[in-house]
């Protein structure tokens, strides 16, 4: 079966699901056009997700997805403490812009299991991870009667995600934005370029390969068609879509930015991911002290990001974007449905 086919879809074009980007907006004008629209809702509660899965529902019929984070990646390790360095930049920068003690860190994803009931009941058609998947919800999934798809980032996490049954695998390239989905191995191993890891990815499997990172007009997607990915997966392409929930500060700096600015650091979240350099990236990185794990490292600078984005600071906000940063097209998602 076909890509198409396997979707329901017109154009092997998926919308990457972001979670803090994506809203239903986005994903029904992108479903609307013919593409696969995705929302990422790895910090959506489940309340709140159901009711953004509705609002989905209630602008398109077409086929979407919502993507969770792995339950496995949303511990929080509770003999972590923060290194002193790290402590004392953060009370640091909470007296620099009024923002008193550092509050206890909360748990801003999942969880995961009662997200995953929520697609389950909604009857998402087609459900996507990010950190792995796990065999028993690739079986549930199935149950349902509804698709799974995984990211992976190396030739082993592609073929484990077709051992346990996934129906596609998402071949993400070290330009992309936003976390690696690494989940096995060193990320410093997984930093395989698009053009390399897509036609590695998909003479390893006999499951569709749908290439993402570094995708951003029909050049990126007529290459990764020759590479054999039966479709792609663009998220920094969409960003500043008007579709989408980024605040303008994070809009203005990507349409200013080119490719350069862009680095994979694990000082936002303690897990790598890709964004535009900023000055806490930077002095987090210079404290040379272990980091805490994620989802912690990113949980202690919550107050600190939320201030951020509601001053319109872009040196305190996690603003993730890939290497095609400088190629982003600012214009809607669908713009026949947008102009109706
Ligand atoms: C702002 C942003 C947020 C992202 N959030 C998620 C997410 O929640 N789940 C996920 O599976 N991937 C997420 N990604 C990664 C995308 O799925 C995809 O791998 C990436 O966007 C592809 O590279 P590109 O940005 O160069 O198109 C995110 C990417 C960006 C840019």
């Amino acid at each position: 079966m076909n890509i198409k086919q396997l979707f329901d879809i017109e154009h092997p074009i998926l919308q990457a699901p972001m979670a803090g980007a994506s809203t239903p907006d986005l994903v029904a004008n992108v479903s609307e056009a013919g593409g696969l629209g995705g929302l990422g809702a790895a910090a959506m509660p489940p309340d709140y997700l159901r009711k953004q899965i509705q609002a989905i529902k209630q602008r398109t019929s077409a086929a979407f997805s919502v993507n969770l984070f792995s339950p496995a990646s949303e511990i929080f390790d509770p003999e972590s403490q923060p290194g002193d360095k790290f402590s004392a930049l953060l009370a640091g920068y909470h007296q620099e812009f009024e923002l008193g003690e550092v509050p206890a860190p909360g748990n801003l994803f999942g969880p995961a299991e009662e997200q995953l009931q929520v697609l389950l009941d909604e009857r998402v058609p087609v459900i996507s991870f990010h950190f792995g998947a796990e065999p028993e919800h690739v079986d549930a999934i199935h149950d349902a009667g509804l698709k799974v798809i995984c990211s992976a980032t190396n030739i082993k996490e592609a073929k484990i995600l077709e051992s346990i049954g996934v129906d596609a695998v998402i071949a993400q390239g070290s330009e992309a934005g936003g976390h690696r989905g690494t989940f096995i191995g060193s990320y410093q191993d997984s930093l395989i370029g698009t053009l390399a890891l897509v036609p590695q990815i998909v003479d390893a499997v006999s499951i569709p390969v749908i290439a993402a990172g570094g995708i951003m007009d029909a050049r990126g997607i007529v290459a990764c068609r020759a590479l054999g990915a039966q479709a792609v997966q663009l998220g920094t392409a969409f960003l500043c879509c008007p579709e989408t929930g980024i605040p303008d500060v994070w809009r203005q700096t990507l349409l200013a930015s080119q490719a350069g600015q862009t680095t994979v650091t694990t000082a936002m979240s303690g897990k790598p991911a890709r964004g535009i350099r900023n000055r806490y990236i930077t002095e987090v990185e210079n404290l040379n002290e272990p980091l805490l794990p994620y989802p912690l490292q990113y949980a202690v600078s919550e107050t600190l990001r939320k201030q951020a984005t509601q001053t319109g600071n872009p040196e305190f906000m996690a603003m993730w974007s890939g290497q095609g940063v400088g190629l982003i097209n600012p214009s809607s998602a669908n713009r026949t449905h947008a102009q109706s």
